[in-house]
């Protein structure tokens, strides 16, 4: 079987190489990869966005699984492109991509199935959502811009005149372009995060393992949010209790309910929690593996991911045995470009790739590199994931830095208190303890509240 992957950053460089390790898979191609992805699998260089283009490669290559990596090319419809075209592909259809697209699609999603989450309000006028905040008190707010912003349309503010900076930037200075113009303003919820994901197929359910991301760009949490600096998995957070609440509370209502909209939905459903002391409650869904966190995951899975997502494109997942995990806990941390999250050079030449790639239980996946004649060279503002499995996490931790401390160019760095989040959780032990089997949405559980 010949699988294509789309897209160019580190869960890609994870996914091309978990996919090229089934015994099924002949060849995997990424679209566009990176340096990474290159020595791994074959780059063709599509545009992961170039939809027609992306369709002509994976009919002349006769692909027999397309696997998309990025949201951007799930809401501009790449998965209807490929059906229409008679193609297998893994992950929502554009319809189904609104619960990433679109933030005021999610929170009607999240409230026609009763699912917890932050309290909201819409707007699309500026002067309205102003009006709102003076009659409001004067507390912290999240504002949001609805549409996709490349993780950026997310402010946190402490108080009401934070809150109309955030506004005003959206919705006059159009800072996200036409993704502000319409808003969301959220009770600020507070607690630990985790990303609990799951694998899905419109009617049939596989949660993965639990991971948690470090999305402040330093240590102890500080700093700008960034895409995620590091994650760690199991996450220490996710008891089997919780898990439980999530599978039952989350991710069943809300796939029962988008199938009831008509917008049946098929692909990663990844949601963001929250765990408040009301309970866990959906920060946000995303509509695709979490990047970093497909790199911690993906280490630990033993099952061939091909036969799972192949299952899953084909509506198939119910006849799904099980997913095999290894027991061990999973550490990655990004190493980034001098100046991330903000500007950045690209084209700084990386050492030390291969003493790092000789580390026992060590991966380097490549995020933003690119190759410029023998070298590899930066080409993003989060450049590697550094991954390692240990026993533990201080294991899995002290491994990763080990391999971190091999690796070299101008201006690297990285956060280096990945993973410490989990030693103020519950230390939980894992392998078997969360369900591996599928589940079935069915037709009769019904928890929507029209
Ligand atoms: P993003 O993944 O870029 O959309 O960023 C969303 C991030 O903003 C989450 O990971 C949280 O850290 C934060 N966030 C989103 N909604 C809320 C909320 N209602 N209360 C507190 N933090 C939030
Ligand atoms: N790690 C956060 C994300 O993938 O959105």
């Amino acid at each position: 079987m010949k699988v294509l992957v789309i897209g160019q950053g580190g869960r890609e460089h994870a996914l091309a190489w978990k996919l090229k390790q089934s015994p099924k898979v002949t060849e995997v191609l990424c679209a566009p990869g990176n340096a990474g992805t290159a020595d791994d699998v074959r780059n063709v260089a599509v545009a992961s966005t170039d939809i027609p283009g992306l369709v002509k490669l994976a009919k002349a290559e006769k692909v027999d699984l397309t696997v998309v990596g990025p949201e951007a090319p799930l809401v501009e419809g790449v998965v209807d492109a490929f059906k229409a075209a008679g193609l297998t592909v893994f992950g929502p259809t554009k319809a189904a991509a609104q619960l990433e697209g679109s933030k005021i699609f999610c929170k009607d999603i999240l409230r026609k199935a009763n699912v917890p989450t932050a309290e909201a309000w819409a707007f699309t006028d500026l002067e309205q959502a102003y009006q709102f905040l003076e009659e409001r008190e004067d507390s912290p707010y999240v504002v949001k811009a609805d549409g996709l912003a490349a993780g950026k349309g997310v402010v946190i503010c402490a108080n009401r005149e934070e809150a109309r900076s955030a506004i005003k930037l959206m919705m006059r200075k159009r800072e996200f372009g036409a993704a502000g113009d319409r808003i969301l303003i959220e009770e600020c919820l507070v607690g630990e995060e985790v990303s609990i994901l799951a694998i899905v197929d419109g009617r049939t359910i596989i949660p993965l393992e639990p991971a948690q991301d470090h999305k402040r760009a330093y240590d102890n949490d500080e700093g700008p949010n960034t895409g995620g600096m590091g994650a760690y998995t199991p996450a220490s957070f996710a008891t089997p209790d919780l898990m439980a609440t999530v599978i039952e509370k989350i991710l069943i209502p809300t796939v029962h309910t988008m199938k009831k909209q008509g917008c049946e939905f098929s692909g990663i459903l990844y949601a963001g929690i929250m765990l408040t002391s009301a309970g866990p409650k959906v920060l946000e869904y995303n509509v695709r593996m979490g990047d970093p966190e497909t790199q911690p995951v993906l280490m630990r899975l033993k099952s061939d991911l091909f036969e799972i997502l192949y299952a899953a494109a084909q509506g198939r997942l119910k006849e799904f045995e099980e997913i095999e995990w290894d027991s061990r806990t999973a550490v990655s941390v990004v190493m980034a470009a001098e100046g991330y999250p903000y500007k950045y050079t690209n084209g700084k030449v990386i050492r030390g790739l291969d003493a790092a790639a000789k580390l026992p239980d060590v991966k380097v996946f490549h995020a933003g590199t690119d190759r410029l004649g023998n070298d590899v060279v930066t080409n993003g503002g989060r450049v590697l994931g550094v991954t390692a499995l240990g026993d533990d996490v201080a294991d899995a931790k002290r491994k990763a830095y080990e391999a971190v401390k091999c690796i070299r160019w101008e201006g690297a760095w990285c956060r280096k208190d990945i993973s410490d989040k989990a030693r103020m959780g519950e230390t939980v032990r894992h392998g078997g303890m969360f369900p591996k089997k599928p589940t079935v949405v069915e037709e009769g559980e019904d928890s929507v509240t029209e």
